[in-house]
Formats: structure tokens, C-alpha cells, sequence
């Protein structure tokens, strides 16, 4: 292996940073709101099957194509190839990863700016700081532009510092933390009047809405934009990781610690919304639709912990500071995507890439907050409905059809000696070849039909 490369010292640092990637504003924010919006218990339902079905393969293609090369995905997908014309669709196409991966950080970074922005909100609350808490609360330009910058400079400084000093030290603290703020507030939730209903809206599904086809379209994009799929992010990531191990396990592993975060942050943001109406808090417009998502967390949640006085202002400080963490963890990742192909293709150094690269997204974001109305929206449509699906369909063609079966095989007997026998052998391959480009394209067609 080249020397200079970094690598996960150990499984838990891996699965840490894959998970910290995986779960995000993604699955704490999104996955619950979405659930509330299209029948709780029956959109669980068919996210968890679509995790499994659809998500978890294509993240073992990306995987698996990573450690295999040891390299980013540009490199790797032209490596590959049989000849010269594949190789260079795969470039482009990992090219366009990393494009899609910026993009996608610059929006995530100004939503990831208003958690912090809230988080000290209720800090400065707590000292009484009378006029700081309306502006870091209220929509501005100022604002926005100052924590999406602030939220884009932590995650240069850890990219900077590699993988082992930066990325897996930071995951491996900072998951954790998470996993026990988001149990210990969902516990606190439950015990409110009214978080009952909400609880049963998310666990009895209502089975005639589990088959509408809007449904199962919105698991589909959640499912995958929860596991940080299609833009060679993941790729990257199992670059890192040690021929030693097993990954249709530690794959294994990061879709089920995305998905328990996923299916545990409903049971914090559910029953809270019920809790809110129950003190009075309206969650539903007139029409019985669920008030804006992008507003829900901002608007809903800030006046149920309004409403809990002094244990409020600790249990929202716990929150939006949960929130940060969950999206820093997720934008390293990201940046990590074009970061790692100027560094090995172009032999810029580390530091230099994070700087440059990191200050073009920020350039971005600023764009968007700019012409909030008209890009905000578009960017993120453009880049999870059709940037990520379409990528995501050309991994599952690389690693199906274009890259040699044998080759595929002896890379995943590397840490598990008898792949070949088991289960994992016997399925994924015709699964990634056939059901999962057909699924894709699926949605697709549907979503291009819907759009006409
Ligand atoms: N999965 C993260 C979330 O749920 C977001 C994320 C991180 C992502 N890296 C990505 C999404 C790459 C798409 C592509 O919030």
C-alpha cells in the first residue's frame, strides 16, 4: 500500500466514522419529520426494509471497490475498468461525485449553522444575555452566513488533521456522546403528557399507506441519503480500512447503527411534536398536513422546551448541541470525498486541499444564503434526487458489471476466508447486478414522470 495514505487504526474507529458519516441531520431530523408526514409506523416500515434491500449493497459496492484500490473513488473507478472508455466514464462519474458531495455539504453546512446558532441561543438564555438569543433565533442573512462559515472552518480543521488524527479520533468521541443525549431525551420525551400519541402514530402502521407509491419513493431517498451514498463518500472511507477485515460484516454494522439512530430519533421527535400540541403548540396546518419540515425543528421544538422552564433550556442546549455533532461528523465525510482526490491525484498537500476546497463550499453556501428562495430548495433537489441516485446507480454497475467477478470475490475473501461459501457470496452479487440498478432506476423514471 502507498505509504503516505492513513488508515482506521482500529474497527471501532471505522465503524464510528462510517456511522458518524451515516447519521446526520439526515436521520435525527429528516427520518422522523418524514415519518410524521407520511403515517409513522408504515414509512418505518418500509424504510427498514429498503435499508436493508437497497442501501446496505450499494454501500458494500462502495466498500468494497474502496479497499480494494486504496484509493478515491476517481482513481478507483478508472482502476477498475477493463478499458480505457470505462475507465473514463468511471472518472467522470467519481468526478461528478465529488462535485455533488460539495454541494451538498454547502447546504448542509447553513442548516448545520442554524443548530448551532440555536444550541447557543439557549446558552446565552442562561446568562440572561437579553438581545443575543432573538438574533441567533431569527432568520438573517448575518446569521446564516457567520454559522454556516463557522460550521465549514471546524470541519476543515478536522479534515485537515487526516484520518487518524482527525477524522477517527473525533468520530469515536463524538458518536458516542450522541448515541447517549439522543437516548436519555427520547426517555425524558416519553414521560410528557401527550408524547403517547405520538409514540402510537410511529410504531402501529397504517398498512394502506405502506404501499402508496410517494411513500415508498421518500424511504427510497431516505434510506440513501441516510447512508451517505453515491458520491464516493463511503468509497473513501473503506479505502481506510484494513485488508484484515470482514467488511460485509463492519458494513453490516454501519447500517444498522444509521438505521437504530434513524428508528431512535423517532422516538424523540414524535412523541415531542405530540407533546407540543398537547400543550397547546400548533404541529398541523388547517389542512391536518404537518407544518413545514424545514421549519418543524425550529419552530415546534424551541416552544416545547419553552414551555419546560429551567430543565427546558438544558434539554435544548442537549439537543441542538446533538445536532452539531451529528452534522460535523456527516460534513467531514463529505469534504473528505474531494479532499482525498486532489490530494492523491493532483499531489496538493492535505492542509492546502481542506483550505481551498473547504473555502469554494463556503463560497457556495454564502451564494445560497444569498438567494435563499430560489436555491436553497433546488440544490438540495437537485443533488438527492438526481445527483446521488444516478451515482448511485453507476457503483452498483461498476461493481456488478464492470469490474471482474474474481477480482471482486478474492477482494472480499480478504478479511472473511470463506466468502466464497457464505451468505453474503451467494446473494449480493446478482442483488447488486440486477435488483438494485433496476430499483433505481425505478424511482427514477417515477420521479422524471412525476415532474412532466
Ligand atoms: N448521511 C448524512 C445524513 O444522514 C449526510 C451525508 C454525509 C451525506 N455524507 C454524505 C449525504 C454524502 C449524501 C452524500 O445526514
Amino acid at each position: 500500500m502507498v505509504s503516505p495514505r492513513g488508515e482506521f487504526t482500529s474497527r471501532f474507529g471505522f465503524v464510528a466514522a462510517a456511522a458518524g458519516s451515516a447519521v446526520g441531520l439526515g436521520n435525527v431530523w429528516g427520518f422522523p419529520t418524514q415519518a410524521a408526514s407520511n403515517g409513522g409506523g408504515a414509512f418505518l416500515l418500509i424504510y427498514l426494509l429498503l435499508a436493508f434491500v437497497l442501501a446496505y449493497p450499494v454501500l458494500m459496492a462502495e466498500l468494497i471497490i474502496g479497499r480494494h484500490a486504496h484509493t478515491n473513488a476517481v482513481t478507483a473507478l478508472r482502476n477498475i475498468s477493463p478499458n480505457r472508455l470505462l475507465g473514463n466514464i468511471g472518472a467522470a462519474s467519481g468526478i461528478a461525485g465529488c462535485i455533488v458531495a460539495s454541494l451538498i455539504l454547502s447546504f448542509y453546512a447553513i442548516v448545520a449553522g442554524w443548530m448551532i446558532a440555536f444550541g447557543l441561543a439557549y446558552v446565552a438564555d442562561l446568562f440572561r444575555l437579553s438581545s443575543l438569543p432573538a438574533w441567533l433565533t431569527a432568520f438573517g442573512l448575518v446569521r446564516n452566513t457567520v454559522f454556516a462559515g463557522l460550521f465549514i472552518a471546524i470541519t476543515i480543521i478536522i479534515v485537515s488533521a487526516g484520518v487518524q488524527r482527525g477524522i477517527e479520533r473525533w468520530s469515536e468521541r463524538l458518536m458516542p456522546t450522541l448515541l447517549l443525549t439522543l437516548v436519555a431525551l427520547s426517555m425524558y420525551v416519553l414521560t410528557l403528557d401527550g408524547a403517547e400519541q405520538g409514540l402510537k402514530i410511529y410504531l402501529l402502521p397504517d398498512v394502506t399507506r405502506a404501499l402508496s407509491t410517494e411513500l415508498i419513493i421518500d424511504a427510497l431517498g431516505s434510506a440513501f441519503f441516510s447512508l451517505s451514498l453515491g458520491v464516493g463518500t463511503m468509497l473513501i472511507y473503506g479505502s481506510y480500512v484494513n485488508d484484515k477485515e470482514n467488511l460485509p460484516a463492519l458494513g453490516g454494522w454501519v447500517t444498522l447503527v444509521d438505521v437504530g439512530i434513524a428508528v431512535l430519533a423517532g422516538f424523540l421527535v414524535l412523541p415531542a411534536m405530540y407533546a407540543a400540541l398537547h400543550n397547546g403548540v400548533e404541529i398541523f396546518t388547517e389542512g391536518g398536513a404537518l407544518i413545514s419540515e424545514d421549519t418543524l425543528i425550529f419552530t415546534v421544538l424551541p416552544q416545547l422546551f419553552d414551555t419546560m422552564g429551567f430543565t427546558g433550556s438544558l434539554l435544548a442546549i442537549a439537543f441542538f448541541f446533538l445536532m452539531s455533532i451529528a452534522a460535523l461528523t456527516s460534513s467531514i465525510s463529505m469534504l473528505e470525498a474531494p479532499v482525498a482526490y486532489v490530494v492523491e491525484e493532483h499531489s496538493i498537500e492535505r492542509r492546502s486541499a481542506a483550505m481551498l476546497i473547504g473555502t469554494v463550499i463556503a463560497l457556495a453556501s454564502c451564494f445560497i444564503i444569498l438567494n435563499f428562495d430560489t436555491l436553497f430548495g433546488s440544490v438540495i433537489k437537485l443533488t438527492t434526487r438526481y445527483g446521488q441516485p444516478l451515482l448511485g446507480f453507476m457503483f452498483c454497475i461498476y461493481a456488478g458489471w464492470v469490474w471482474h467477478r474474481d477480482a471482486l470475490l478474492q477482494e472480499i475473501a480478504k478479511g472473511y476466508p470463506d466468502a466464497r461459501n457464505g451468505l453474503f457470496w451467494t446473494f449480493w452479487p446478482w442483488h447488486i447486478r440486477f435488483i438494485c440498478p433496476l430499483i433505481i432506476l425505478g424511482i427514477f423514471a417515477h420521479m422524471l414522470q412525476q415532474q412532466v
